[in-house]
Order: structure tokens, then C-alpha cells, then sequence
């Protein structure tokens, strides 16, 4: 049967965390795995009357096919929402998608061809990692730093792939509270981001699913704010701010690109549902996101901070271990001593009753296995404390075992 796959099909692996997700939600574990935002945080009453009144009412559009750039209204909504961090937006430059995961797919599909060369973190989004994949582009990572991307780093990669005479499509960045090291890009950065796309002609794709989730220091405004030169394309999914069951995102670029993806999403799925964004866009007419997320952000503070003080209480004073401090967002990234392999110390840990995803899945390069990623999104306090405890006790086993060995 594999003989009836195509090349780009064959040629992709399945995602390593989906698998990790399964093994993670065997009974008793303490799951710092997936990814996912506290169902607690989805305005579900509302929304419930929001899709009443729709549905009810406005069935000849809700329930009907809509235009493939997406409902206006619906993109109205989200250029309001958007407009608070300093980002002016035209409605023919924003197209709504099946979520963020469908915008990545879009992207790929519409600016890549084989062997086509996109620059990212190491780490990265490993749903991005597989979209590039499937398109078969190469993807070439550059080392993360606290304030984001290494740009020196990317410049020396950018000078090598044009050198070599391969094709450099875009450098795919996720700048608030990146999945999966929470670490936030600085505002000096994303505008040099900007001057190095200018230099070494690329764009630039930013990836935001965790704007607005910022608990903590001061607000950057999107890359995309900042483009005078028509090169930045961005997705804004509403999974993390109002519900993932819903698949809304909206991606905002330049005219002629989102042209571009237009008409690859005429080809995809001919438009986004109409019935989400129509429900979306009467609960945003009555509701701001802004004061929605109030709530939701102090909940992933204070999950945070347990969090910190947790790694800080039960973790092995050793100066080769480190973890992020994210500002937002959902996730902390911790690095072990090198020798340490995730990977197999994710089964040590899941025996001892508490899961994670290993690093090495986030990685473009095979690296990434000395380090580990911690969702602290839909646990109670006591729990993140719990499992904290129990990770530490399987480190340390783990490093015991290995100085003995
Ligand atoms: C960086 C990033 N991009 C995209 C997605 C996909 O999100 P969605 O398709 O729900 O918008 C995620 C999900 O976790 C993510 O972390």
C-alpha cells in the first residue's frame, strides 16, 4: 500500500508529541505534555447564546458557505481585537483560517517548492516543523537565545544557503512566549528581524497563538507592526484566547500575498466554517478579548510562578541544569546536564508517574535531547507541585545512575 503514497507523504514523519500525548493520558499521571489551554478559560456560557442567536437567526449566513477570505465581519472583530497593540490592518489584508495549524499548511503550500530552504528556532513548533516537511522544504534551525533567535546566528546561516545557490523562502518565528521555550522576542530584535529579511530578500512568517496571553512585563507589538516593506505574513489563532474547538485564526499580510493564499485555500477547503466565525464575531460584538483574558491570564500566572518555585524547591542544585522564565504563554523549557537523554528518561518518568515532552521533537537538527518541555496550563497548584516533585526525583535518579555508570 505504501506504494500508493506520495513522495512528500512518505517522506514525513508523525508527530513524535502526538504519540507522547497518548501515553501521557494513561490514568494517574500527572501530564505536563500536551499543550492545551484550560477549557475553565472558554467563555462557554456566552458563547453558547452567541451560537443560539447565530445559528437561530442568522442561519441563511451562519450555516451557509461564506467567501474564502472569510466572513467580514469576523475579520472586522479581529482587526479591533489586533489594533490594541498598535497594528493598523486593512480588511484586504486579512484572510480567516481553519485556525493557525490550516494558516502553516497555507503558507507552506503557496511559497514552497522541494528543496526550498525556511530558517526557524532550535527549537520550534513541531506542527510547523511537519508542515515544512510536507512541502518538502529544508528547514535550517538557529539557536534560540533569552530575547529570541540569534539573528547573528541566522545571518551565517542566510550567507551559507545563498552561497550554496539554494533558495531561502522565509525565516518562521514565534515570538510571544515561544512553543516550546516561553521566551519572548525584544522589540530591538523583531525590528531587526525586519532590516535582515529587507537585506537577504525573505520574508518573514510570524506565528502568534500566544498574543494576549502576557502576564507580565511590558507588551511587545507584532513584527508585522513594524513592516514597511510588505514582507511580514502573520497568524493570530484565537485556540489559546477564546477556544481551540472552534479552529479560528486569522492571518494578516501583505495584499498580494494573501492573494496568494486565497486562492490556495479556494483549492483547500473553499472557506473557513461560517458558522465558528459567525459565532466568534457576535460574542466579540458584546465582548472584549482584552477583559476576557484578565481572568485567564491570571490563572497562567499563577500556574507559572508554582511552577518556578516548584523547579526551584524540588530540582537538583547543579549549575547544568536551567530552565526558562517565561512572561505568558503556557510553557517552561528545562535543560538538563548534555549527557541526559530526554527521550529516555521520558519512560523513567511516566513509570514514576509524570509525563513531558522530550526536547529532541522540537528540533530540526537531532538535537534538542538534553532538554524538555512543561505545560502548565490546565493543572491545579497542587498538582503542578506534585508532579514537579516527582520529575526531580526521576532527575536525580537518572543522574545518580549515570555518575555511577
Ligand atoms: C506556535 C504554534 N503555532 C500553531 C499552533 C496551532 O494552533 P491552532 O491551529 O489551534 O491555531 C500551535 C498550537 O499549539 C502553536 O503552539
Amino acid at each position: 500500500m505504501r506504494s500508493f503514497l506520495s513522495e512528500r507523504t512518505k517522506n514525513t514523519g508523525r508527530s513524535s508529541i502526538r504519540e507522547i500525548l497518548k501515553v501521557s493520558k494513561k490514568p494517574g499521571i500527572i501530564s505536563f505534555a500536551g499543550g492545551l489551554p484550560k477549557p475553565e478559560t472558554f467563555p462557554f456560557d456566552d458563547l453558547a447564546e452567541a451560537a443560539h442567536k447565530q445559528i437561530g437567526k442568522n442561519y441563511r449566513q451562519s450555516l451557509q458557505y461564506g467567501m474564502t477570505e472569510g466572513v467580514p465581519e469576523f475579520r472586522e472583530e479581529m482587526i479591533e481585537w489586533l489594533s490594541n497593540f498598535g497594528w493598523k490592518i486593512a480588511l484586504d489584508n486579512i484572510i480567516a483560517t481553519n485556525s493557525s495549524q490550516q494558516a502553516l499548511d497555507l503558507v507552506s503550500k503557496a511559497f514552497l517548492d522541494p528543496g526550498d530552504v525556511i530558517f526557524c528556532g532550535l527549537p520550534t513548533y513541531a506542527g510547523a516543523i511537519q508542515s515544512f516537511q510536507l512541502f518538502q522544504a529544508r528547514s535550517v534551525g538557529v539557536p534560540m537565545e533569552a530575547d529570541g533567535m540569534d539573528l547573528n546566528a541566522l545571518e551565517t546561516e542566510i550567507r551559507q544557503v545563498k552561497k550554496s545557490g539554494q533558495r531561502a523562502k522565509f525565516v518562521y518565528v514565534i515570538p510571544d512566549f515561544q512553543n516550546p521555550t516561553g521566551v519572548t522576542m525584544s522589540g530591538r530584535k523583531r525590528r531587526k528581524l525586519i532590516k535582515i529579511a529587507k537585506e537577504y530578500d525573505l520574508l518573514i512568517v510570524e506565528d502568534t497563538p500566544y498574543f494576549g496571553l502576557r502576564f507580565e512585563g511590558k507588551e511587545e507589538r507584532p513584527i508585522n507592526a513594524y513592516d514597511d516593506d510588505g514582507r511580514v505574513i502573520t497568524m493570530s489563532s484565537l485556540s489559546k484566547v477564546l477556544s481551540a474547538g472552534m479552529r479560528l485564526a486569522v492571518v494578516v499580510g501583505p495584499e498580494d500575498l494573501i492573494e496568494a493564499l486565497v486562492t490556495v485555500k479556494q483549492a483547500t477547503d473553499l472557506c473557513t466554517s461560517t458558522t465558528t466565525q459567525w459565532i466568534a464575531a457576535e460574542w466579540m460584538s458584546h465582548h472584549e478579548l482584552s477583559e476576557h483574558l484578565t481572568q485567564t491570564r491570571e490563572h497562567y500566572r499563577k500556574n507559572r510562578t508554582v511552577m518556578l518555585e516548584s523547579l526551584e524547591k524540588y530540582f537538583p542544585d547543579d549549575e547544568r541544569i536551567s530552565w526558562t522564565k517565561p512572561e505568558g504563554g503556557l510553557f517552561i523549557w528545562v535543560t538538563l546536564p548534555e549527557k541526559v537523554d530526554t527521550d529516555d528518561l521520558f519512560s523513567e518518568a511516566v513509570e514514576g508517574g509524570v509525563a513531558f515532552v522530550p526536547g529532541s521533537g522540537f528540533y530540526v537538527n537531532g538535537g534538542g535531547r538534553d532538554s524538555l518541555r512543561l505545560c502548565y496550563s490546565v493543572l491545579q497548584p497542587d498538582e503542578i507541585e506534585k508532579g514537579i516533585e516527582l520529575l526531580a526525583e526521576v532527575v536525580k535518579r537518572h543522574l545518580t545512575a549515570e555518575s555511577r555508570g
